[in-house]
């Protein structure tokens, strides 16, 4: 039984099923770049910095310090995306962790790790979706066109209409605000985040549709992105003002500095989505590793900025809300260029759905081809070339849970995958180097001991910030996974056929 639960995948039989994929290899390194800044930027930057900033009832702000906060967590992904690259240039197989775990630990550490991914793709994009829909709402709002309470929330939140017409969660800060008058305002239970439901389908029809279209689309919106962050600058930078607003740079030292830094690891999330798209990439072994580390540094460098910026522009209880850019750009009466931010916000942030999706769809897609999933994940559309019933369940899945659940279960849920998926490919690097030393690696880690030894640490300090509840949810998870593995996966494994 042991034999069979840590037999693993060899080198060989990897680059064989590469070789013989039916997915349409397409992707240079341009688009891979592409995809890697379209996952990563979105809801953390735009949505999650102002609460990181300014901390929340729950948690403490990190100050102008978040820029540190992000320089941390930024690091962290650095050391993983170097072990993702070593990974990414010896097996050139979809999959990401999950097929470099089934490599180097054997099928059940994959599966948990595949399971685990579902986390970080699947549940990361309903936290995305839900992030997109708080803009969207907030931006017909601005245009007068209010969405009725019920359909503009999680399931079973309590609305309430204010004097402007607009629906809105109902908060003690409301109650607070409007004490004497808020029994009278009108009031509904929420149904479903319908935004989130709909966008959430919209983006599943065009990655049905393909690989290459999906990363045209891709491409430009993240160009638009890079522009509307190019333009924050340009106009925020002149009121930049540090001796007022940077003072005191940390309010609540290292203890917000980290709980920030937990918060927005979430921004980062995504990069590694570039390698599931190995069997798309037209030279996967080269491209990935340079896609995923363009991406990454490139985005380190923009958030660090960005928060620099932000938090040297305008107090923290401006930022303190879901629209932190938006909303600094108000207070220093840059209102038009806030607008054209926020309306950018919103067409752009749906391109962190679609590689976040593309990299779900092509981890089950690979998980059912070793014989773990069932047959069905692994059919591939004829017309388009894309998996086709993995696209339409996750496209489901997700937006069953963005319609009905609440946006900080998600991304703390997100968080805690993912940060696991990253600790267990540093030490799959290290195992790999002293087992198969030398085996052909295209990218080598620099510094390897090291790199995964900090990316291991950090990676359980960041896991070790999040709340008690959040471990709770996510070994629940991991226990129906290992039960599933036990009545399906273990049966019916393709290695099967070799015991
Ligand atoms: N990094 C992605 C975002 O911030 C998941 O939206």
């Amino acid at each position: 039984m042991l034999d069979k639960l840590f037999r693993k995948k060899s080198l060989e039989s990897l680059q064989k099923e590469s070789e013989e994929s039916s997915l349409k290899r397409s992707l240079g390194v341009f688009d891979l770049t592409m995809l890697g800044i379209g996952a990563i930027i979105g809801t953390g930057i735009f949505v999650l910095t102002g609460e990181a900033a300014a901390g929340t009832e729950h948690a403490l702000g990190a100050g102008p310090a978040l820029t540190l906060s992000f320089v941390i967590t930024g690091l962290a992904c650095l050391f993983a995306a170097l072990c993702y690259a070593e990974f990414a240039s010896m097996i050139p197989v979809s999959g990401s962790a999950y097929t470099y775990s089934y490599h180097s630990f054997g099928e059940l550490i994959a599966w948990i790790i595949g399971w685990d991914l579902i986390l970080e793709y699947a549940v990361g994009n309903v936290a995305v979706a839900i992030g997109w829909s708080g803009y969207f709402k907030n931006l017909l709002d601005g245009f007068g066109w209010y969405l009725p309470g019920w359909m503009s929330a999680s399931t079973g939140t309590q609305m309430v209409q204010l004097p402007s017409g607009s629906w809105t969660a109902l908060t003690p800060a409301l109650e607070v605000k409007y004490a004497d008058v808020i029994t009278t305002f009108p009031t509904s239970t929420a149904l479903l985040n319908m935004p989130a439901v709909v966008i959430t389908l919209l983006v599943t029809v065009l990655l049905y549709i393909g690989i290459k279209e999906s990363a045209r689309v891709n491409a430009t919106l993240v160009i638009i992105k890079l522009i509307l962050v190019g333009i924050f600058l340009w106009f925020g930078l002149p009121h930049f003002n540090p001796d007022v607003y940077w003072e005191p740079f940390a309010p609540n030292g290292w203890k917000g500095i980290m709980t920030g830094a937990a918060l927005v690891f979430f921004a980062y999330v995504g990069f590694d989505a570039v390698s599931t798209t190995s069997e798309e990439a037209k030279n996967p072994q080269r491209d990935l590793p340079r896609a995923m580390i363009f991406a990454l540094v490139a985005c380190t460098i923009l958030y660090i900025v960005v928060a620099g910026a932000l938090t040297g522009m305008a107090p923290l209880d401006v930022l303190a809300n879901e629209k932190p850019v938006a909303e600094a750009l108000i207070s220093v009466g840059e209102n038009n260029i806030a607008l054209l931010i926020a309306i950018g916000i919103t067409i752009t942030m749906p391109s962190v759905l679609l590689v976040m999706q593309l990299g779900q769809i092509r981890i089950l897609f690979a998980m059912s081809r070793d014989g773990l999933l069932g047959h069905r994940f692994s059919n591939v559309d004829k017309r388009f070339f894309t998996p086709s019933f993995a696209t339409v369940a996750v496209g489901l899945f997700v937006a069953v849970l963005a319609g009905t659940i609440d946006i900080g279960v998600a991304a703390e849920l997100t968080n805690i995958g993912t940060l696991f998926a990253f600790v267990l490919v540093a030490i799959g690097i290290w195992v790999l180097r002293i087992k198969q030393p030398d085996s052909p690696r295209k990218f080598k880690t620099p510094a390897f001991k090291l790199v995964c030894s900090l990316c291991v640490l950090i990676c359980l300090g960041l896991m070790l910030a999040l709340p008690y509840v959040t471990w709770v949810r996510f070994v629940m998870w991991m226990v129906i996974g290992v039960v599933v593995y036990f009545a399906f996966g273990y049966r019916h494994s393709r290695l099967n056929r070799k015991f």
